[in-house]
Order: structure tokens, then C-alpha cells, then sequence
């Protein structure tokens, strides 16, 4: 069969080879792959900055953002051929630490877990996959193709879960949410706060275009600009770009005893100047939290699936704003204008 294979941390690597059919020693679920979104981290892979590959093997699967149509199932598994599903990435780590054991893999302790398409497993860009039904999640069958935004839903899921709890070590009624960024990531951060009864305040750089119309599509309001301008004071601000500057800013004008959840993965080797004492000062002053959050679990993804199951079809279609056939992957990574979620498409949804 097809896939999309890439040799981890070498560039230009990324070609649509011929590979064998999945391993039975994947699970006893069979998968026909309808399509596979591309995001930042896949980015990464393919420029030669992330990525590592299966025990033994030069090439790595790529694709982690998947939707499928089960072809085969046994019976008492809970699926059924037919269902359209969603693989979890994160597998947890063979010792396995205390959070793993308990299905928090992606609190993993000791990073010896896998990810499928990313790290040591391969991932779902193949014309079929096999799994357990432990790491499948089905999807409104309404959704059709947008169910292929659960990966990255999942991902904000779990940072609002970590907002909630955190902002629940005392009374925490927010109403005020800054999401800084306005790709898919930091769109469907904003579904999610909407969805809450949130008023929730986007940051992005673009004055026009389709990114300040999905904001407002939402509810949301856009802005262009500094948080304190924005929306001073805010309970809560998601960080969905890794932009130094931007995190430094969600640090320093969150309000009081509010969350600051970071998502986006910076690449480093960035220096900005901060005055570290105020900064501190004003933290311990305020009760101010700042947390890291990455991956999701079988928790998250469900959480996810009912969000966009509830969210307006048109406008999760917007989100995904081309559609590229596998046999034309490369164009899929040329960034075009008016980018939001990019998918390959595999076989029709
Ligand atoms: C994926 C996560 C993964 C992270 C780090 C993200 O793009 O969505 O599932 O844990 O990359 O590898």
C-alpha cells in the first residue's frame, strides 16, 4: 500500500512509498485512512527537526492527525465496520510510569512513550492502519471529513481541562478568555471558550482575511496587537503560537489569580530581555499559574468529539481549507495565503 514516509531529522527525506500492509502486531482493527490533516509538528518533521523512527528502521509513517472508516472489527470490540474513527497518537511507555499505568500517557513521566507518526510508531498517512480499539475514538458520522479536526481538538480539550483545574484551586467563574494565535489550534481553542459562554478575545497578526472571519463567524472578537489592548485583565489566556514575545505577554497581563496555558511549541534559540523581579513579584502577588500542556488522552479526545459535534458544521469546514489527494502531498505543504487546516485526503469520506 501507499504512505507518506519520512527519514526523521534528515530534510527533503519525505517521499510516497511502497510499504507493507500494517502489522498484525498493530491491533486487530483494520482501517481504511479517509484523510489526514498536516500541522506544525509534521512541518518540523519533514524540514528535519523532529521525528524519530521505529526500532530498526530509517523511515517513519508521517501523520498523526487522522480520520478513517473501520473495515474490520471483531466482534465485542465496540466497533463495527462502517464506524468513522479517530487513532490516539501517544502510546504509552513500556516501564510504565505511574501516569501511563492509569491512562494519562500524556503526562508520561519518563518520555520513553511513542506517538504514532511522530515518535517510534509509525503514523496514519497509509492507505490502512491497524489498532486496538483502546486508542480509537468513533466520530459524529455527520461530520464526515471534519472529524479529522479531532486530533488537534483533543489537544485543546485537554488545555481547557488543565485551565479548569487549576483555576479551580479557588472560586473560578471566568468569563474573560484570550486565545493568542488564529491557526487551527488556536481556532478551535476559541470553539471550545465559546461553547463555554465565554467572551473570548483572539490575537493574531492578519488584518483581514480568513482568520479574522472565522474568529467572528464564532462569536469571538479579533484583534490585532498586544494582550493589555486586547482584553485587559483576562481570567485566562490559551498561548497556541509559541512566539516569545506573545507568552511573555500572556505571563504579564493575565489577570489576577488567572491561568496561562501554553501549547505552542517553540523551536528556541530565541533571547527576549524580561524584567524577571516585576515579573515574579507580580505573579506571587496575583496567585498567577502558568502551565505547559501537550498531547491529550482517551479523555480529551472524547471531550473533543462532543465539542465538534456540537460545533456549526459550515464553519468547521472553513477550518479546513484544502483538501489535497495523497498522490499530490507535496502541495499540501506549500503554504498558501489562505491556510488554515491543510488535509490529504486518501479515499472519500
Ligand atoms: C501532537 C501531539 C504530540 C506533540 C509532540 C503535536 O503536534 O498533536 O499529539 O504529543 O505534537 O510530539
Amino acid at each position: 500500500m501507499k504512505a507518506l514516509t519520512v527519514v526523521p531529522l534528515k530534510a527533503g527525506t519525505a517521499e510516497l512509498s511502497d510499504v507493507d500492509e500494517p502489522p498484525e502486531s498493530d491491533g486487530p482493527v483494520l482501517v481504511e485512512t479517509l484523510a489526514v490533516g498536516i500541522c506544525g509538528t509534521d512541518a518540523e518533521i519533514l524540514s528535519g527537526a523532529y521525528g524519530w523512527p521505529p526500532p530498526g528502521r530509517e523511515r517513519l509513517v508521517l501523520g498523526h492527525e487522522s480520520l478513517g472508516r473501520v473495515q474490520d472489527a471483531p466482534a465485542g470490540s465496540g466497533f463495527d465496520a462502517g464506524d468513522l474513527v479517530v487513532g490516539i497518537v501517544r502510546r504509552p511507555d513500556p516501564v510504565p510510569c505511574p501516569n501511563c499505568a492509569v491512562g494519562e500517557w500524556d503526562f508520561c513521566r519518563n518520555g520513553q512513550y511513542t506517538e504514532r507518526g511522530i515518535k517510534e510508531h509509525d503514523g496514519y498517512l497509509s492507505e490502512r492502519y491497524r489498532i486496538t480499539p483502546d486508542y480509537l475514538v468513533k466520530v459524529d458520522p455527520s461530520l464526515e471529513l471534519l472529524g479529522v479536526l479531532l486530533e488537534p481538538t483533543s489537544v485543546v480539550a485537554k488545555a481547557w481541562e488543565q485551565v479548569d483545574r487549576i483555576g479551580g484551586r479557588a472560586h473560578w467563574a471566568p468569563s474573560t478568555a484570550v486565545v493568542t494565535g488564529a491557526g487551527p489550534i488556536g481556532l478551535l481553542a476559541a470553539l471550545i471558550g465559546v461553547q463555554r459562554g465565554l467572551d473570548v478575545h483572539v490575537i493574531d497578526q492578519m488584518e483581514s482575511g480568513v482568520k479574522p472571519d472565522l474568529v467572528r463567524a464564532l462569536g469571538a472578537t479579533y484583534h490585532t496587537g498586544s494582550i493589555d489592548k486586547a482584553c485587559p485583565s483576562p481570567d485566562l489566556v490559551l498561548e497556541c503560537t509559541g512566539v516569545s514575545s506573545l507568552v511573555l505577554d500572556a505571563m504579564e497581563h493575565v489577570g489576577p489569580g488567572g491561568v496561562v496555558c501554553l501549547t505552542g511549541v517553540s523551536s528556541g534559540g530565541r533571547t527576549v530581555s524580561v524584567d524577571e523581579g516585576a515579573l515574579n513579584r507580580q505573579m506571587v502577588l496575583s496567585n498567577e499559574a502558568v502551565v505547559g500542556s501537550v498531547n491529550a488522552n482517551r479523555r480529551h479526545y472524547e471531550a473533543g468529539a462532543a465539542a465538534l459535534a456540537r460545533a456549526d458544521k459550515a464553519w468547521l469546514e472553513r477550518v479546513v481549507s484544502r483538501r489535497v489527494p495523497l498522490a499530490s502531498w507535496a502541495d499540501a505543504l506549500q503554504r498558501q495565503p489562505d491556510d488554515v487546516k491543510v488535509v490529504v485526503t486518501v479515499a472519500p469520506a
